[in-house]
């Protein structure tokens, strides 16, 4: 059995570490994908229900329905609610471009809300200032793993009749007041790309919902609208997981609630260890726990510090460089710079440093001691 990082410990870390969390399960995940192959039933196969079913026991949702990403799964929970041309959908500015692509793509309009200063996440207390008469749906994200102020959300939306769907692609796992965030709102998604918290050895997510009608809708439109074979109610895509990235993702969640806390742990003791440095470090609610898909830091002059941190062989990424409304392809909004404040120091500042549940002792300190 390989150590995390063995190589070359100290000149060369691993950001996410996927081919160690192989090696660890190999066994149960070569297993799984043979008993798939030596069935041959690569689409909706047994694994697939299985693991529905173990997402519901382990988040509290009602349904658990995978789908083929958690860009999908945003498009799905979209669809299941009717959101189209015309209708307003009020989200963060800081998070990946899916988020609002999603909204985008089915015709409707993304209208974004500046970020609280200290999470990241949506600042609940400018969301009423943005509802208009077609405004449909909010739609937080629990960024790097942490949910959102979902109280407040779910009050302003019980008031405007609004829908809340939560971007959980980061936050799998993740409680808000001891519920997962998969429990929250109406409906809840995340992704199972390889890199997040719980991945897959490709492309997959799910949807999650208490929703009877809203489920059975949701397990249509993924397999193109169909209310039975061949006869189609809704116009759907064909956003099914593929079995056997079910099968692998069922093993993984076996071993998730002590990765989970394998993360947590790391979380704490970069925080640790960091806590003297000239930098901003997480804060986490204390009402919530984060699954921290990201550990992610405030750094000023990031560019030259990320040079500096490569020579040394720590790898960090940038969780966001650029709020969502200056992108290109959202020029249409005519949102401009200045718009949205708080996102745009963060996206100037933010780092994410390497992070899964392996991360061990010597590499923190080592990292750590950059930061002189
Ligand atoms: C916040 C957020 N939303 C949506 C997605 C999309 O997930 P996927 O890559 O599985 O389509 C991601 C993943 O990168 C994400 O981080």
């Amino acid at each position: 059995m390989p150590t995390p990082n063995n190589q070359k410990l100290k000149t060369s870390i691993d950001f996410a570490n996927l081919q160690y969390q192989y090696q660890l399960y190999k066994k149960e995940i070569d297993q799984a994908i043979h008993k798939v192959l030596d069935t041959s039933n690569y689409i909706m196969g047994e694994e697939v229900q299985e693991l529905e079913e173990n997402l519901q026991v382990f988040t509290g949702a009602k349904h658990a329905i995978t789908c083929s990403s958690g860009t999908d799964a945003l498009l799905l929970a979209m669809m299941a609610l009717d959101i189209g041309p015309g209708d307003e959908v009020i989200t963060t500015p800081f998070t990946f471009i899916a988020t609002a692509e999603s909204i985008a793509f089915l015709g409707a309009t993304p209208v974004f809300v500046d970020i609280d200063e200290k999470t990241y996440n949506i600042d609940a207390a400018k969301i009423e200032a943005a509802i208009t008469a077609k405004t449909k749906a909010i739609l937080p994200v629990s960024l790097y793993g942490q949910p959102a102020d979902m109280d407040a959300i779910q009050a302003i939306a019980d008031k405007y009749d609004l829908k809340v769907i939560i971007d959980g692609a980061q936050s799998f796992g993740a409680t808000y007041k001891g519920k997962t965030d998969s429990n929250l709102g109406d409906i809840s998604t995340t992704s199972f790309f390889p890199a997040k918290p719980l991945g897959c050895f490709g492309d997959g997510g799910a949807v999650f919902t208490d929703d009877d009608t809203l489920a059975e809708k949701i397990k249509s439109l993924r397999v193109h609208g169909q209310s039975k074979r061949y006869h189609h109610r809704y116009i759907g895509m064909g956003g099914r997981m593929d079995t056997i990235q079910c099968a692998i993702v069922d093993v993984k969640l076996k071993h998730y609630k002590k990765d989970l806390a394998l993360r947590q742990e790391v979380a704490k003791k970069y925080t640790e260890a960091l806590k003297d440095k000239d930098l901003v470090l997480p804060f986490v609610e204390e009402r919530v726990t984060s699954a921290f898909a990201q550990y992610s830091i405030r750094v000023q002059n990031r560019d030259n510090v990320q040079v500096h941190l490569k020579e040394k062989g720590i790898p960090t990424a940038v969780h966001y460089p650029m709020p969502l409304p200056l992108q290109e392809c959202f020029v249409y909004l005519g949102y401009k710079k200045g718009d949205f404040p708080v996102s745009e120091i963060v996206s100037d500042e933010i780092m994410s440093l390497p992070m899964n549940p392996y991360v061990n002792d010597d590499e923190i300190s080592y990292i750590s001691h950059r930061f002189e």
